[in-house]
């Protein structure tokens, strides 16, 4: 059995690219829907009848554990799907918006203020799913609230940008530099910033110049998601071995995509370090 790996598009090879370096040995199916990407200023029904119909198509494609390597997906669709359309038994399905944010906290110092910014698509800033749980993973680490800071920043033009690769280029730098201005504007103490999308990895190089620049006298740590969800995916095997026991290990991976299959392998270069086919498929 094959792990399900789904993104609106390419972002969630970022994820899947760490989960094969952590996990190599299993067989993994990536699918992209492409044709409909992307997701994040799609209303909350059409994210989750997207979602739902690759979950569906994943699993027909004899997949028993999915991951939602997108942020959109598992803010607006992840919880719906998990509680009403699938049965546990059968088939299990991940987000990396918790993973993210149990790694964000380890050890919280007493009477220390944290100030967090998200970067996300306008999609996840407006469900707060991030607001949501790092509150939950704040108190439950035995923080309080009063010390809590979030800020959020929607930023609609990184993944066009992303998707059609221009992420290197000058025009990117005024798009950094807009949405970074924004967020440090809502709280200029910010000490963490989480990329909460998977295509922000891309930009990370830019975002941290543009930080420099505009903090130049201290450092912001920021959070990039795929090894931390590659490791929360690795304890969660620990933790379930019947279904760790059922995946097949030929380390190979199969790309599909909603959209053209050569576009398809052409754009994924972009996000891997070597070239790949995908084949065409409708959901
Ligand atoms: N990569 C997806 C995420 O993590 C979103 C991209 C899109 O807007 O489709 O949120």
């Amino acid at each position: 059995m094959k792990i399900g790996v789904f993104d609106s598009g390419y972002g969630g090879l970022t994820i899947l690219d760490k989960i094969r370096h952590h996990l190599p040995q299993y067989d993994y199916l990536y699918l992209g829907d492409n044709a409909r990407a992307p997701y994040g200023s799609r209303s909350f029904e059409c994210i989750y009848r997207y979602t739902l119909q690759a979950v569906q198509y994943l699993q027909q494609q004899g997949c028993r554990l999915i991951i939602l390597a997108c942020n959109t997906a598992s803010a607006k669709a992840l919880r719906t799907i998990q509680q009403h359309d699938i049965d546990p038994a059968q088939v299990r399905v991940l987000g990396v918006i918790r993973p993210t944010v149990e790694a964000a906290f380890t050890n919280i110092a007493p009477n220390r203020h944290y100030h967090f910014g998200i970067l996300a698509t306008s999609g996840t800033v407006q469900s707060e799913s991030y607001c949501i749980e790092l509150e939950k993973q704040f108190l439950a680490a035995g923080g309080q609230l009063p010390f809590l800071h979030i800020a959020q920043q929607a930023c609609p033009l990184w993944v066009p940008l992303i998707e059609s690769g221009e992420h290197n280029s000058a025009g990117a730098d005024y798009f950094v530099h807009e949405y970074l201005t924004a967020l440090l504007k809502q709280d200029p103490e910010i000490d963490t910033i989480l990329l909460g999308c998977t295509h922000y990895p891309l930009l990370q190089p830019k975002i941290e110049s543009e930080l420099r620049k505009l903090l130049p006298e201290r450092k912001v740590h920021i959070v990039a998601q795929g090894d931390i969800v590659a490791q929360s995916l690795q304890d969660y095997l620990h933790r379930h071995q019947d279904i760790e026991a059922c995946l097949s290990r030929s380390a190979s991976c199969t790309y599909l995509t909603t959209d053209s299959e050569s576009k398809f392998s052409d754009h994924a270069t972009i996000f891997l370090s070597s070239p790949v086919s995908a084949s065409r498929i409708v959901l």
